[in-house]
């Protein structure tokens, strides 16, 4: 890849710059072990939820709501975020970084628990915009439950990695990954692109 190349894929990583609540919940998310998404992976998710009113957000992984507070930063003022996530501790984070923002609470469900035990309780057809940051492993299924929540034109957002690129990576995680992308790719119901933001972000828009 030239210098160049380079030079420009970071220059896009900061083009957008946080606001202080994100920089709190990076720097909170770091501290718990998160795993915060960086610059270019936020702000793509902000334009997203922009770019298609969404008005009901499902993101499966809290964190400590550095991605939550991008999205609602793109959302509609009367758009509501519902966020899942196993840890308690995070959940205190995130919803002390929406607060703190300035977002009313009910603009955010944070619901505590697996992802795959709260996502079928959740009703089909009724989200604008599906984002998926937590268990790389249980991805396949989450994208089944993304399927059936997100309405006609939905949204469905995957966080990437690096690794995928690289046939050389075959530890379970990436392999995992690699399977859900050639899945999604092949499936007619979806209209799909692997963005090159941060460590990647694949959005499959559901026809
Ligand atoms: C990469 S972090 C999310 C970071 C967050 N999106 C942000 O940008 O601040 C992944 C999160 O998923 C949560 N998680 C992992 N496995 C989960 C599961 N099976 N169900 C629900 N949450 C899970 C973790 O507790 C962690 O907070």
């Amino acid at each position: 890849m030239s210098t160049q190349k380079v030079a420009a894929w970071s220059h896009a990583e900061e083009f957008v710059t946080p606001g202080a609540h994100v920089e709190e919940a990076l720097r909170h998310g770091e501290e718990l072990g998160a795993r915060p998404v960086g610059n270019g992976v936020g702000a793509a998710l902000q334009l997203l939820a922009a770019a298609t009113g969404a008005k009901a957000v499902m993101e499966i992984g809290t964190g400590a709501g550095a991605s939550g507070l991008w999205l609602l930063g793109g959302m509609p003022d009367d758009g509501i975020l519902t966020t899942i996530d196993l840890e308690t501790e995070h959940q205190r984070a995130a919803r002390d970084a929406f607060a703190a923002a300035g977002f009313a609470h009910q603009r955010t469900r944070v619901i505590a628990g697996r992802a795959l035990e709260v996502l079928p309780r959740m009703t089909d057809g009724a989200y604008d915009l599906v984002v998926v940051d937590a268990d790389r492993q249980e991805y396949p299924d989450y994208v089944e439950q993304g399927a059936r929540l997100l309405r006609k034109g939905g949204t469905l957002v995957l966080t990437w990695s690096d690794k995928e690129a690289d046939p050389a990576n075959r530890d379970p995680e990436t392999r995992t990954l690699r399977e859900v992308g050639r899945a999604i790719r092949e499936r007619d119901d979806f209209v799909t692109a692997l963005l090159p933001v941060g460590e990647g972000l694949l959005v499959a828009v559901k026809r």
